[in-house]
């Protein structure tokens, strides 16, 4: 699904870069003399000031266990019911559908196992094969149980899914598919209304990993009409979480496993043990600055998710200027080959996330030399081990992987592009 284009243009003024950048103390870092560059954000971004200060602010002041008759554990309930309601409007659906947990893979091996719970040998689950493996291997291992796992190919020549192949694996005995809404490895975003549209179909669940394309485009959970979405609030300038929505019907009638003491109450009874408080509290901040960037930018808006919406247009127009530049400037690099969608026509379909290869250069010796310089890239597969493998580049060291946000610059895509020319020229 491509990302949406502003509403309305004239209402959305270009994103305030400079006062993006000054919301983020890790972005002033030297490195051997050189300016820290963050590439790296498909692995996690930095966070601004607020979220550090709230994580501290609450281990200073509130740092409590939930559910307790007296104050700091009153203030603990009220910041977490706090966190859910922002995160709804994040997401778009109610606070009682908002499940926190340590990170997607987590929650999705906890969601994968009561799914399970309810399936029979000779069930199918359709997965791709452009997903992160953890959009896979949770599923995979219910074949222990006679689930028959069925992935759907993507296209070598642009790491597109390959919507034909997938619609025609989904059928009768599907129970679910899971889609990752953009690759992390290629940037590609993918269709998920309609995968959603074709499970629907098929009396499936759909299941949506949209831990690449949170910082990058808006998420709408009732547009989608998914049962399941999941993200890391680290990758979207928050703590290391993760937040699961479920449609609240699923939450209250599937079966989690857990501890008897527990409440059956929703959300509670898919969170177990005692959470991370003080990180969650940090996602109360982080939902706290995408609305104050939206608000910069749109100052006519009126509720908190309308400001949402106003940062991604804003960012979006953003990470496209830098995302063509990037574009245009890899592949004029002699012996580069850039993965993924490179047809100018085709860029609403991917963000600005780049998998590349460079004759003669390991990823890992290209990141090392970039690394030295001040800019953090990644090598490797990302866990993005079927796309990988299938490109061969698994036993090549897989790709170079360079990724921008929002608050990466012209300046910063510049350097990049010349750093790189210059290591393997
Ligand atoms: C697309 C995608 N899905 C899932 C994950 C796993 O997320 P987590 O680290 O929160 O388990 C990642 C992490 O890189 C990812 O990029």
């Amino acid at each position: 699904m491509p990302i949406a284009e502003p509403a309305s243009a004239s209402a959305s003024t270009a994103l305030d870069l400079t006062w993006v950048r000054s919301q983020f103390p890790a972005l002033a870092q030297t490195i051997n003399g050189y300016p820290a560059v963050f590439l790296d954000g498909p692995g996690g971004t930095q966070v601004p000031q607020r979220v550090i200060d709230a994580i501290a602010d609450y281990l200073t002041r509130n740092n409590a266990n939930t559910g307790g008759a007296y104050q700091t554990s009153r203030n603990t309930d009220l910041m977490i019911a706090g966190a859910r309601l922002a995160m709804g409007d994040f997401l778009n659906c109610d606070a009682d559908e908002i499940v926190f947990g340590a990170n997607m893979t987590s929650l999705t091996y906890a969601l994968s196992r009561a799914i399970g719970r309810e399936l029979e040998p000779g069930d199918e689950i359709v997965l791709t094969l452009l997903d992160h493996d953890a959009n896979f291997s949770p599923w995979k291992t219910l074949e222990e149980k006679g689930v028959v796992i069925r992935a759907a190919k993507f296209k070598e020549d642009d790491c597109t899914l390959d919507m034909q192949d997938l619609a025609a694996k989904v059928g009768s005995r599907t129970r679910l598919v899971a889609v990752g809404y953009a690759s992390n490895a290629v940037g590609t975003i993918q269709n998920v209304a309609e995968v959603g549209r074709l499970a629907r179909q098929a009396g499936a669940l759909s299941y949506v990993d949209a831990v690449h394309y949170a910082p990058h485009g808006p998420i709408d959970v009732r547009a989608l009409d998914c049962d399941f979405l999941v993200c890391s609030t680290y990758k979207f300038f928050g703590p290391h979480m993760g937040v699961l929505y479920g449609k609240r019907e699923h939450l209250k009638t599937l079966r989690p496993y857990k501890v008897r003491p527990n409440t059956d109450n929703i959300p509670n009874r898919w969170e177990w043990g005692t959470l991370n408080h003080e990180c969650i509290a940090g996602i109360k901040a982080c939902v706290d600055y995408w609305e104050e960037l939206g608000r910069r930018a749109r100052p006519a808006v009126t509720t908190r998710r309308a400001a949402i919406l106003a940062a991604h247009d804003a960012i979006h127009q953003h990470e496209r200027k830098m995302l063509e530049k990037m574009i245009a400037g890899l592949l004029a690099i002699p012996g580069l080959k850039l993965y993924g969608i490179k047809d100018p026509r085709c860029f609403q379909e991917r963000c600005a996330t780049f998998a590349v290869r460079i004759d003669g250069h390991t990823p890992l010796e290209l990141a090392t030399k970039l690394g030295e310089r001040g800019f953090f890239t990644w090598d490797g597969n990302y866990y993005a081990l079927n796309l990988t493998e299938q490109l061969d580049v698994e036993r090549l060291g897989g790709f170079l992987r360079i990724g921008l946000v929002h608050y990466n610059t012209m300046e910063e895509v510049e350097g990049l592009l010349a750093t790189l020319s210059e290591i393997v020229g």
